[in-house]
Parts: structure tokens; sequence; C-alpha cells
């Protein structure tokens, strides 16, 4: 999800392309939050995966940097690198995962999240990329308040997804195990 969107220039399917220091500065602080989870052993779902003919999948990437872990990978786009070209809103999963990680499209960021925690077994994990503001405004207080997640990690170090530009909006990785209904998030600041 990028600020981007709230302007005139959109791009096709929401494609913004995540830097690959947030991803793996995300990865890095989730491994150390969440140690019992084996990440390099886990059978992960990214279902917006992104790539191109010259960039790669940021999650996907890094992922296969760390081990053993398999990744699936779907997004809408034709020319995407994703091994299955499908919208994940019509999809129909093989089976459970242990995690979906994502920078989501905007447009249908909530659906997104709702389809992904149907997706993880119980005490899996979705984590997906959001602006800050998302966690406002009283048309998604309903979505915040009946999932809760366990950790928002903010990016210190923002996220450009302009070419050669800044992005001036703040992003945290939002995540949620299935499951768990916290009261409130925990809060880290990367
Ligand atoms: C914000 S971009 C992120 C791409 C990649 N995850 C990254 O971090 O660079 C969102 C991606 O979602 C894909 N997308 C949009 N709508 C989709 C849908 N309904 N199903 C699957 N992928 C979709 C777009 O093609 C785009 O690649």
């Amino acid at each position: 999800m990028s600020s981007t969107n709230r302007t005139a220039i959109r791009n096709d399917n929401d494609y913004y392309v995540t830097p690959l220091h947030t991803v793996a500065d995300f990865f890095a602080v989730f491994r150390l939050l969440e140690p019992k989870f084996c990440l390099s052993e886990a059978q992960i779902l990214d279902p917006s995966a992104g790539g191109d003919r010259t960039t790669p999948m940021p999650y996907p990437s890094y992922l296969s940097s760390i081990g053993n872990c398999t990744v699936s990978t779907l997004d809408i786009r034709m020319d995407s690198r994703a091994a299955i070209k499908k919208d994940y809103l019509q999809w129909e999963s093989p089976g459970k995962f242990d995690a979906v990680f994502t920078n989501p499209p905007f447009s249908v960021a909530i659906a997104f999240i709702q389809k992904a925690l149907s997706e993880v077994r119980p005490g899996g994990y979705v984590g997906m990329l959001l602006r800050l503001n998302f966690l406002g405004s009283l048309k998604r207080k309903s979505f915040w308040l009946a999932h809760m997640p366990k950790w928002i990690i903010v990016h210190a170090r923002r996220p450009s997804f302009i070419k050669g530009g800044n992005d001036s909006v703040e992003y945290a990785h939002i995540v949620w195990q299935k499951g768990l209904i916290p009261a409130h998030s925990r809060l880290v600041i990367i």
C-alpha cells in the first residue's frame, strides 16, 4: 500500500514496489519478537507478490535468502513474477499457511487481511505493510476492534515508493496472530 494512491496518479492494480530494506528490517524484528515461529521452515503465502520484468518480488526475495521456507506467490498482473496469476480475492487456497506476508493493494486491503486471516492455521501470522493512518477512520473502526493486531511495527526509516522521490506518509507492518485478539496492540518502532 502506498500513499501515492491518494493522488490523481495511480498505478494500475495499485502496483508499488516495496524497498528491500523495508522488508528486511521488518523480518529482522519480527524474528526477534516471535522467536518460537520458525520462519525459515514455514509455508508462506504472498498474495500480492508484485515484481515485474526488471524488479524482483520483495517479500519472496527476502524469504528465499533465509532458509528453507516455501513461499507461494500470487498476483493479479500478468507481468508480475508471481507463480500464480489470479485475483487473490477470487482464489481458492489449497490449504492453510503458516503465515501470509505482503504489501497489499490499497483499494482492497481490508478484504486481503480478512482472507489472509482465514487462510493461516491457528497460531499462524498475517503481516501487512499499511499506512499508519489506515489505523484511523470511522469506516474502519469496527474492523480494528474486531481484529486487534498483535504488533504494530513502525518504520522510522520511511519506505519510498516513488522513484527518485520521497513519500511523506508513515508506514507500519501490522501483524496479526490467528486466534489472538488482544485488548491492545504492542507498538514497536524500528
Ligand atoms: C502495493 S503493490 C505491492 C507489490 C509487492 N508486494 C511489493 O511489496 O513490492 C500491490 C500488488 O498487488 C497486486 N494486486 C492488486 N490487486 C490484486 C488482487 N485482487 N489480487 C492479487 N494481486 C493484486 C498488484 O498487481 C501489485 O503487484
